[in-house]
């Protein structure tokens, strides 16, 4: 399966960072034929790296959308508008979305579904909390947020699940590398109850929380890690690229 390195920018960036496309080619050196690489930029950023990365190998996506395709909505953005102007990806259901913007399973659920009906391909995140975690509770909640946020009717193909524990995200705390491996075990397994053992086998699990390059390497040759979501390294092109390098 080809690998997928994802970089997620969160609320970061300007128009000058038009350049990342090109940048990100000079540093890298894999195979494009064994890695997607995708950048996540802020909305307002979104038509000029699509036009920044016509001739790189890099795609874009977007952060979040909203599940209707236009109306009294104020402040949202629809997935019809991010494919309009050449989104190919968007992350959903990140930990930040879910916290700090209360979203519910039942929301990721209805704006996946909404994306791919868009020509988008949803990328849902989940992970346990800390507490969740020294409780012994990981795999029950991480099970149930693949059985809420991941609806059946969607297509496996056009479809990615991003590993993210919440507390790993921006701390430099990572899981060890087993406690990674038997989670994305656990998750392949969900999505096998969904989707069936052999579709659930095509679909990227991706981890993501605190990736470096100095241990990406490790994480991404686990066998169920089909790739990286990455927030604090992927904002310099020379760190996401060695991260990429190494898939
Ligand atoms: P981080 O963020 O790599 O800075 O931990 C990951 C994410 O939030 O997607």
């Amino acid at each position: 399966m080809k690998s997928m390195i994802v970089a997620n920018w969160k609320m970061n960036g300007g128009l000058d960072w038009r350049t990342k496309p090109a940048e990100f080619m000079d540093y890298f050196e894999n195979d494009q034929r064994h890695v997607e690489c995708v950048i996540c930029p802020p909305f307002h950023l979104i038509p000029a790296l699509v036009d920044a990365s016509r001739k790189t190998c890099v795609k874009i996506g977007a952060q979040n959308c909203y599940f209707e395709t236009n109306g009294a909505f104020t402040g949202e953005i629809s997935p019809q508008m991010l494919s309009e102007v050449g989104a190919k990806y968007v992350i959903l259901g990140h930990s930040e979305r879910r916290s700090l913007f209360h979203e519910t399973d039942a929301d990721i659920a209805k704006k996946a579904l909404a994306a791919q009906e868009a020509g988008l391909h949803p990328i849902i995140c989940v992970g346990e909390s800390q507490g969740e975690r020294e409780n012994g509770d990981a795999d029950e909640v991480v099970g149930a947020q693949i059985q809420s946020s991941v609806p059946k009717g969607l297509q496996h193909g056009q479809l990615s699940i991003a590993y993210e524990p919440v507390w790993a995200i921006g701390t430099g705390l990572t899981p060890t590398l087993e406690d990674i491996a038997a989670m994305h075990d656990h998750i392949r397994g969900e999505l096998g109850k969904k989707f069936g053992e052999l579709n659930a086998g095509k679909i990227h699990i991706l981890y993501g929380g605190s990736v470096k390059p100095s241990i990406a390497k490790e994480i991404l040759a686990l066998e169920d890690v089909n790739g990286a979501l990455i927030g604090g390294a992927s904002l310099e092109m020379e760190s996401f690229a060695a991260i990429a390098n190494l898939a």
